[in-house]
């Protein structure tokens, strides 16, 4: 029946609710052994509502538990996306008894006040948890941050500037980040803006994460911004980009050639239409370093609308950021956090092979492709060559990523890949992203679930998430190219047990 189609689209290793509505990945910490996960939800339907904050747990940041409820709406609002942090010294004076108290600072949204066309409806709140996050007791003094006349004012992502020895707040509004700071958690002052005219505009900022990361194989550090918006992400919908710069505690300077980036820049965590609203985890401890992220993997423009009906929506896989430098130029990299790899069974390995039209690389006698991890490299990509990686099944359904290397230039077409008459904004238009390497061969890794394809070109450089929900598992995965030969190196592939 009905219940049982749906679960046929039940992601096997990407976390989704048990029932109903989820949004944006929310409060994200790590303590003592045990990654938390709180989520933009509605307990009561499979469509958005008023939010509570759900919760998971993990060890691993792939197999999640879910767990009670964290924070329910009250008589100040609903309660919407913000962030945790593991407050060590006591500086809230929440911690009793030793117990060192967990702070989350969220939004509330007082609907009522939304519905009449005020402006002051969002304002900062805070809740500490004695118990490691899983039981929450919310501030009489909230809020902490009261809405100074000021529409789309919210999301706000708390960390210990340790350089500045400052607690760091980034809150977004319409068109700008804003950055306060506190000593206790409670008292917030602010200190500057970033954003007006910059990058990409043509919807609301939302869900800001900030932080200082060292440049991969330097002392160097730098700041990033990561800043989602809905609509104007780069396939439309929900995206989010990111900025790097330099911060002193007050001000935060973005690098010369990401100062007045135009709306259509390359600059993105992720260019696929399913990645919205991610931030990092706090508290990871520092002889670990990553940069650990996730995000919500769907999209604004049909997230109520998909075909499942039990729950609705995905997060991403976990990933670890990183920061390079390139030919003078800063980019955030993403790849699947190391702990994906003790879920691989034995590897399937290819001797390197030499393509053309159309290289079947893998069919499901060999590994299950609803759980799968395939990497390999292209090579002698030629310069007006077109080449296309093509998932399909018997049914003739298929999920097709073409790359354009005249123009470095993927288009990911989902239009044949399944149910997608729910909405027209789906799969009407293939989305498209940039490479940003110009090279001749291509390191490919891709993660496939039942519902998903997370694609890392280049070793993260290029990011493409999508959904789909193909009425068949598929079968066959290839590649190939309709005028060129080129090579298929170093080819291997993983189903995935948990
Ligand atoms: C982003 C967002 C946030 C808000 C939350 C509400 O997806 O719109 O800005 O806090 O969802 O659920």
């Amino acid at each position: 029946g009905e219940e049982n189609s749906d679960e046929a689209y039940r992601p096997n290793f990407h976390f989704t609710p048990e029932k109903n509505w989820m949004n944006d990945p929310n409060g994200m910490f790590y303590l003592d052994g045990t990654y938390h996960l709180y989520f933009q939800y509605y307990p009561d339907d499979n469509v958005w509502g008023p939010m509570h904050w759900g919760h998971a747990t993990s060890k691993d940041m792939i197999t999640w538990e879910e767990q009670e409820i964290a924070l329910f709406p009250d008589e100040k609002g609903y309660i919407f996306s913000g962030s945790a942090v593991v407050d060590k010294d006591n500086a809230s004076g929440f911690g009793e008894d030793g117990k060192t108290p967990v702070v989350a600072i969220f939004t509330y949204h007082e609907p009522k006040g939304a519905e009449k066309g005020e402006k002051d409806y969002q304002s900062q709140a805070i809740a500490y948890s004695l118990d490691k996050g899983m039981t929450w007791t919310k501030y009489k003094g909230n809020p902490v941050l009261p809405n100074p006349g000021i529409e789309n004012f919210r999301d706000p992502k708390v960390t210990w500037d340790k350089e500045h020895k400052q607690w760091l707040m980034a809150l977004a509004t319409t068109e700008k980040t804003l950055f306060y700071t506190s000593q206790d958690l409670k008292e917030w002052k602010k200190v500057s803006e970033f954003g007006q005219g910059n990058g990409a505009h043509d919807g609301v900022w939302e869900c800001p994460d900030f932080f200082p990361m060292q440049v991969e194989g330097t002392g160097e550090t730098k700041w990033v911004l990561i800043q989602s918006l809905n609509p104007g992400g780069y396939n439309g919908g929900s995206g989010t980009q990111y900025f790097v710069g330099d911060f002193d505690g007050t001000t935060f300077t973005p690098e010369e050639n990401m100062t007045n980036l135009e709306e259509k820049h390359d600059y993105w965590i992720d260019f696929g239409r399913d990645n919205y609203a991610g931030v990092t985890w706090a508290n990871v401890p520092e002889e670990d370093g990553r940069k650990l992220f996730l995000g919500w993997m769907s999209n604004w423009l049909y997230a109520q609308e998909v075909p499942t009906e039990t729950w609705r929506s995905a997060m991403t896989i976990a990933r670890e950021l990183k920061l390079i430098k390139e030919d003078g130029q800063y980019l955030v990299t993403s790849q699947p956090v190391e702990e994906l790899q003790k879920f691989r069974s034995e590897p399937v390995r290819k001797s390197t092979l030499s393509a053309s039209k159309d290289l079947k690389l893998i069919d499901t006698s060999a590994i299950d492709l609803s759980k799968a991890e395939v990497k390999f490299s292209i090579s002698g990509l030629e310069e007006d060559g077109n080449y296309h990686f093509t998932l399909s099944n018997e049914q003739g359904e298929k999920f097709v990523v073409n790359y354009d290397h005249s123009e470095q230039k993927f288009s990911m077409d989902r239009s044949k890949a399944g149910a997608n008459d729910f909405s027209d904004k789906f799969s009407g238009t293939p989305s498209t992203a940039p490479r940003i390497t110009a090279s001749n061969s291509m390191e490919v890794h891709m993660l496939l679930d039942k519902t998903s394809m997370e694609l890392f070109i280049d070793n993260g450089k290029t990011v493409i998430t999508e959904i789909f929900f193909s009425e068949q598992p598929w079968d066959t995965f290839s590649v190939g190219s309709e005028e060129k030969d080129f090579m298929v190196d170093s080819f291997e592939a993983y189903e995935l047990n948990f």
